[in-house]
């Protein structure tokens, strides 16, 4: 097993927020898994859903996992929040680090995305509702997976920071 560590969580969960600060604190470079399909495909997410479909960016997202698992270790990976969905990508989660699930509440998630044009799974009539469903339906899926569960929603950067840290130390004895 490789010691990267890797957030996990619903979008807008703040993985993308929280995976910047840690970098900063630890010193560890970030990897996002859609910016590194997007550099890959030289698309945004949003026009691989458009041209290519959501299977196709599910495939990237795998391939993606196994390319890091050949080649990164001790990095702070933050991962799209359907990719562990799969059972195949889970295991390999597994095996790339500590798998740390940042859970937030859908009306959190709601109030932070609702003007964003970039999630196509979001861009509904309803978007509220669309993320009860997804989340419900992806809960299993996130703890399945995780090492470490954190309640982002009613806690500071600095909180979540401390606790990922701590969890970190507890790993290294
Ligand atoms: C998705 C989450 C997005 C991105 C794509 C699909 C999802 O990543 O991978 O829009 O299925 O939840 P973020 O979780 O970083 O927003």
């Amino acid at each position: 097993m490789k010691h990267n560590i890797i957030l996990t969580g619903f979008m807008g969960c703040g993985k993308s927020s929280i995976g910047i600060r840690l970098s900063y604190h630890l010193k560890r470079t970030l990897i996002d898994t859609d910016k590194w399909i997007e550099r890959k495909q030289g698309m945004s997410v949003s026009e691989i859903f458009e041209r290519s479909g959501e299977e196709a960016f599910r495939q990237m997202e795998t391939q993606c996992l196994k390319e890091l698992l050949d080649g990164t270790d001790n990095q702070i990976i933050s991962v799209g929040g359907g990719l562990p969905v799969r059972e195949e990508n889970r295991q390999l989660l597994k095996q790339l680090g500590q798998v740390i699930y940042l859970k937030a509440s859908p009306e959190v998630i709601y109030e932070r995305l609702k003007e964003d044009t970039t999630r196509p799974l979001l861009q509904v009539e309803d978007p509220l509702e669309r993320i009860r469903t997804l989340m419900s339906a992806r809960q299993e899926a996130y703890a399945a997976c995780a090492d470490v569960v954190i309640n982002v929603s009613d806690k500071s950067f600095d909180e979540i920071i401390v606790q990922i840290c701590r969890c970190e130390k507890e790993e290294e004895i």
